[in-house]
């Protein structure tokens, strides 16, 4: 059987197969309340009966201030749970587990009635306004709020959460020379990314992993290095973070020269090795044959999968057609299939 079809275990977590859905933000919550609606429910739902493993959840932000836009999703508040809980209820019964990918914007808090706070005043590019830089309490009261977004996570039946420490956000702002110039004990790159992680493991059963994204590069020069990311993981790691989704930029203006399939491999290959981790492989990997490959080269455990999802929902089934793997679907669709798929 292709190894994209063969189950994982991290802790207590355990996947059916090697898919993720990559968290993907919908900016679809028309009345700003922060909760997942009947669009979420849809999108989520349709692709946990289009066989993924595990479907993370999009960037839910701590704070109102937290969001890029005021249609993000948000688990600021207890009346949020429900909503998410409904939706993970559905995600299980076909058979794939949920994350949520926690997070706050930082200074790219882009809605104009929302408030860009940051580590310093440095702002992401002419387009953003400049953001307030936090004192330390502030700071403090983040790394609370992170614990308390975990909680109700938690209460909405999560299997795993994701920090976001990649894509410019917060947690990466405070671990870039791009973007925090603090002179305080928070100016030290890790230190709000462990605050966080002591944090929100602290809200979390034990036998629940912990993830987190990582942006590998900043496509800047002035930005940290991939020697230094990989040591900052290391950090990480040995403050309990359990799986590293490795992905790249969103701190600087800059885009890469070139992407193309696989893009990030070599990167989260290299992290996987040197901290002896867990890791996802994230960037184009729709190809079946090269999502394959990458597992059985041992360069990650899991493949996260974002637009081609958007394309696919029933990704996974076209991948188990194409690698002669069995087809996962509801009993309903199984016309569509031949015999020989469905095991
Ligand atoms: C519509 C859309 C929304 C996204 N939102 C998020 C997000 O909420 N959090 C995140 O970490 N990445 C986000 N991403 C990045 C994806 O998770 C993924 O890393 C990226 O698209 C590369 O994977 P792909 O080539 O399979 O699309 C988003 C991507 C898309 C296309």
């Amino acid at each position: 059987m292709a190894l994209l079809f063969e189950p994982f275990e991290l802790k207590a977590l355990q996947l059916k197969n090697r898919i993720m859905m990559s968290p993907m933000c919908q900016y679809s919550v028309w009345d700003e309340d922060g909760a997942p609606n009947a669009w979420h429910e849809v999108h989520y739902v349709s692709r946990a009966v289009g066989g993924v493993g595990l479907v993370m959840i999009e960037m839910t932000d701590v704070v109102p201030d937290g969001r890029i836009t005021v249609n993000d999703l948000g688990i600021w508040s207890d009346q949020q749970i429900p909503a998410f809980q409904r939706i993970i209820d559905q995600v299980h019964v076909y058979g794939a587990k949920v994350g949520i990918q926690i997070a706050h914007a930082g200074r790219k808090a882009d809605s104009p009635s929302l408030y860009p706070e940051a580590p310093s005043a440095i702002r992401f590019s002419e387009q953003y306004r400049v953001p307030r830089a936090m004192n330390g309490d502030e700071v403090k009261g983040l790394v609370d709020a992170f614990a308390a977004g975990a909680r109700r996570a938690v209460a909405a039946g999560v299997d795993t959460l994701e920090l976001h420490g990649a894509h410019g956000y917060l947690i990466h702002q405070f671990m870039s020379p791009l973007s925090n110039h603090r002179d305080d004990e928070w100016g030290e790159p890790t230190r709000f990314g462990v605050a966080v992680i002591q944090a929100v493991k602290s809200e979390m059963p034990s036998t629940m992993p912990l993830m987190m994204r990582l942006s590998a590069t900043e496509y800047d020069p002035q930005g940290y290095s991939f020697e230094q990311l990989v040591e900052m993981a290391r950090v990480f790691h040995r403050h309990g973070v359990d799986m590293f989704d490795i992905s790249s930029g969103g701190n600087a203006p800059v885009v890469p020269d070139r992407i193309y399939p696989g893009y990030h491999v070599p990167y989260g290959a290299k992290i996987r090795e040197s901290l002896g981790v867990p890791v996802i492989a994230v960037g184009i990997l729709e190809d079946p044959s090269l999502a394959e490959s990458v597992l059985q080269q041992g360069q990650a455990d899991i493949i996260a999968l974002a637009r081609g999802l958007l394309r696919d929902p029933y990704w996974p089934n076209t991948a188990a057609m194409a690698l002669d793997g069995t087809v996962q679907v509801p009993k309903q669709y199984y016309r569509a299939f031949k015999k020989r798929f469905l095991g």
